[in-house]
């Protein structure tokens, strides 16, 4: 860990007019959530296809039976780590604006962040495929599945965004209009790979932004438009972070 360059990021943002982070899944493998593409991630264990929307809409027992054991039974009882937390201290401190996140754990508003952005949706809700009705996770049954709408009987689908569905409208609209607003962007914790959350590092960028990334490797970020460049793990860095902002 370079703790001079972490001091460097520090300072670039206690020193921010308006600095917003952007997390991915490597924030939350700390808190013991696999990441999706590292070498344990999700996608080398599981085949995607269950959360692709057309075969949630042909099979939808089939790729609910998926869903519940990849993103309900093993995030059961998961926490936020210190990345989340310290990250929730920044924000309470007004070093860090908001965040942008793709996972949908809820860990950054578990942790105590107001302002979170979901571009990917959210584990904790549910929609009505046939009537959009809306459910907190509470509500569903998932001893019974597919988990059925109370009103009209339709099938409940989970409001994370599966492969081919757009993002959600209010979710990329705050996220675009805080990473113009932005003069840092702290990058944490993601590779980098998935369209359109990817384009808006980039926008950042192209906007002035300093960009601060965070990853226990480099990523297509680091070479393109990273400014500073933080190898390792997220709870330890940010961690380290943490004392010399005195969070
Ligand atoms: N600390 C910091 N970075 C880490 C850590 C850690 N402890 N562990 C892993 N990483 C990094 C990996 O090096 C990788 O660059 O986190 C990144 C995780 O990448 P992905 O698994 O691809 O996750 P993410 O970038 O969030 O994926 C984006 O893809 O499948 C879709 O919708 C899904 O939101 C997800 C999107």
């Amino acid at each position: 860990m370079d703790l001079e360059k972490i001091e460097l990021a520090a300072e670039t943002i206690r020193n921010a007019r308006y600095a917003v982070a952007f997390t991915g899944a490597g924030i939350s493998v700390e808190s013991g959530i696999p990441s999706f593409r590292g070498e344990d991630g999700l996608w080398q264990t599981h085949d995607p296809i269950f959360v692709e929307i057309e075969y949630f809409q042909k099979k939808p027992l089939a790729s609910w039976s998926k869903i519940k054991e990849v993103f309900y039974d093993m995030l059961n009882d998961v926490e936020p780590n210190i990345a989340h937390i310290n990250l929730a201290k920044m924000e309470k401190r007004s070093f860090v604006e908001s965040v942008i996140t793709q996972n949908i754990d809820s860990l950054h508003q578990k942790a105590g962040s107001k302002f979170v952005y979901e571009l990917h949706g959210t584990t904790q809700t549910l929609s009505c495929t046939e009537c959009s009705s809306e459910y907190d996770l509470s509500f569903a049954d998932l001893n019974f599945l597919p988990p059925t709408c109370f009103v009209c009987k339709g099938i409940l689908k989970p409001d994370m965004v599966f492969f081919n569905e757009p993002l959600p409208p209010f979710a990329l609209k705050r996220s675009t209009d805080e990473t113009m607003k932005a003069d840092v962007f702290i990058i944490i914790g993601t590779n980098a790979e998935v369209y359109p959350a990817n384009e808006l590092p980039v926008k950042a960028k192209e906007n002035g932004a300093k960009i601060i990334e965070i990853n226990t490797n480099p990523t297509e970020f680091t070479e393109a438009i990273t400014d500073i460049f933080l190898q390792g793990k997220a709870g330890e860095i940010m961690q380290k972070m943490g004392e010399i902002l005195y969070l």
